[in-house]
């Protein structure tokens, strides 16, 4: 039987490390994903390690300034990097949340190298995927980026934040983070948060046409 791991684990763990700690959720699956094929998965989808990496999405001896070198070594060392390291450590994670000998620390460690590297892995295909234009900007956003931030940065869509900074528990839990952890998950408004996925698909539908 394949070990089980909650919401409520990951988070406790995250606590351990007394950092912060977000969740997103994904949207969307890849092609390569066996949950897209039909087939059963083997564990949760977060941990079957199978991410692909995205291809550049534009010519990169085309863009203004930056280098093809530059681009490619950016791709393949720090982004494809972090989707191998991801793919290693990821299915590993199951096995030592079921494995009583594996100390919250211990797992802490993985999931905060696996937190480290899912960041990258999204950040990157964030920004390669918002280069390779003309440097122009034009549309929605700049209505949006005026009212919202003064023209100066868009961030991307989280869709469910769980802070676990002490601030945000200890005045009713002191140091029991895993008690915080279930009265938040009591507490969660799915319904926002289903309006965060309906936006981000939106979003992500904007990009991929
Ligand atoms: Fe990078």
């Amino acid at each position: 039987m394949q070990p089980t791991l909650s919401r409520r684990d990951l988070m406790t763990a995250a606590a351990s490390l007394g950092v912060g700690a977000a969740l997103a959720v994904g949207a969307g699956a890849s092609a390569a994903d066996p949950l897209a094929a039909g087939a059963a998965p083997a564990m949760g989808r977060a941990y079957l390690g199978n991410h692909q990496p995205q291809p550049l999405p534009f010519d990169p001896t085309k863009l203004d300034g930056l280098s093809e070198k530059l681009i490619r070594s950016h791709w393949e060392n720090n982004y494809q990097g972090a989707v191998n390291a991801l793919n290693t450590v990821a299915p590993k994670i199951p096995a030592l949340v079921a494995d009583k000998d594996w100390p919250p620390y211990l797992l802490g460690g993985v999931k905060r190298e696996e937190l480290l590297r899912t960041g990258s892995m999204v950040m990157h295909q964030l920004y390669f995927a918002n280069l390779g234009g003309d440097g122009k900007i034009a549309g929605d956003i700049v209505t949006s980026l005026d009212e919202w931030f003064g023209a100066a940065a868009a961030w991307e869509a989280p869709l469910l934040v769980c802070d676990m900074y002490e601030h945000a528990y200890a005045l009713d839990y002191g140091a029991a983070a895993p008690k915080y952890v279930d009265a938040f998950m009591r507490n969660v408004n799915w319904g926002e948060v289903n309006r965060r996925l309906i936006a981000a698909n939106k979003a992500a539908a904007v990009i991929a046409s």
